[in-house]
């Protein structure tokens, strides 16, 4: 009986993990957001972390009775998705993580049988979650653009995942918009994610909160609220600040648009909260830039699935997984 059975995905993303437990029908049986430094911790305490996140969802009155059919993980990185290796996460400073086989290490004695682990890149699981619960529900065509400390795309296409020939298609926050712009955590300059990247973001719109340029990863979900707050009042600098990231954020959805040709571009992260100040630029940006805006493609949208959204496409993708036979029933 499907009902009894329990997916879980959890997001490792720079500050929070993200953790959410759906049943076969896809419900949520559990979500939680933990505030988490994982680019401070490093790859092995964050494995750990996870791994105790995962306890803790197994133990879980919520989960009770139910087999766990597996776990997916969504990092903010580029991933070898068929070997469980986080290739590079310029914003954790990771290369070459074997994720998966660490974590099925640590986990296990978690469950009765072994737990499989899928990982999987931030934004393409939230492409997935958005496809199958967001509000652009069954949109077969769409680009899922995450506003995290790094900028990253999915890219659904006829409702399948574009991956590239290693799995790596939609990094958009590593195309460089300037020369000799901002220093990127990829090690470059210019990159989109440098000028529109939530780090970015809040340093133009709040400087009086980033004195000598520190930053702590640990406040970002507060400061984002502050920036709420003062776009909110019509303070000049901040509403400035998102007022220029959205017009950055348009110029790259505008280059997906004409690459793809969505159907809709959907922004989530971070840039759900800043969407009132962020989407008026980003509108008119892929408006103006996209080849025939008026041809289709041009529609942008916010995700209804908050932070949570690559967790929950994570534990989608392992039901999807389980009914297709690719995974063993528990
Ligand atoms: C990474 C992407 C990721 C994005 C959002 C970028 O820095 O290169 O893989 O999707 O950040 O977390
Ligand atoms: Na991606
Ligand atoms: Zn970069």
């Amino acid at each position: 009986d499907g009902l009894t059975i329990a997916a879980i995905g959890i997001e490792v993303n720079v500050d929070y993990l993200s953790v959410v437990a759906v049943d076969l029908l896809e419900r949520d049986l559990l979500t939680r957001h933990i505030a988490f430094d994982a680019r401070s911790a490093g790859a092995d305490a964050c494995a750990h972390r996870i791994a105790d996140a995962v306890r803790a969802v197994v133990a879980d009155p919520a989960l009770s009775h139910r087999s766990v059919i597996g776990l997916s993980v969504a990092v903010p990185g580029l991933v070898d998705s068929p070997g469980g290796i986080v290739t590079r996460a310029p914003n954790l400073a990771w290369r070459g993580t074997p994720l998966r086989s660490l974590l099925e290490e640590l986990l296990h004695d978690a469950a009765p049988s072994p737990i499989p682990v899928l990982v999987d890149n931030d934004a393409n699981l939230g492409a997935v979650a958005e496809y199958r619960g967001g509000h652009l529900a069954r949109t077969g065509d769409l680009v899922y653009i995450t506003g995290e400390v790094g900028i990253g795309a999915g890219l659904l296409m006829n409702g399948e995942l574009l991956r590239g020939s290693a799995g790596f298609a939609g990094e958009i926050g590593h195309v460089r918009m300037v020369e000799d712009g901002p220093a990127c955590g990829c090690g470059r300059r210019g990159c989109l994610e440098a000028l529109a990247g939530i780090e970015s973001i809040l340093r133009a719109a709040l400087p009086d909160r980033f004195p000598a340029g520190a930053l702590t990863r640990a406040d970002l979900a507060d400061l984002v609220e502050t920036a709420v707050d003062r776009a909110a009042a019509e303070e000049p600098t901040a509403v400035e600040a998102l007022h220029t990231a959205g017009t950055w954020l348009g110029r790259g959805a505008a280059m997906l648009v004409n690459l793809v040709n969505p159907a809709a571009v959907v922004l989530g992260g971070y840039f759900v909260p800043l969407a009132p100040w962020l989407l008026p630029s980003c509108r008119s940006g892929v408006r103006e830039l996209a080849f025939a805006p008026d041809a289709g493609g041009c529609f942008v949208e916010t995700s209804s699935l908050g932070l949570s959204a690559a967790a929950r496409g994570g534990a989608v993708a392992m039901v999807d997984a389980l009914e297709s036979g690719r995974l063993p029933l528990p």
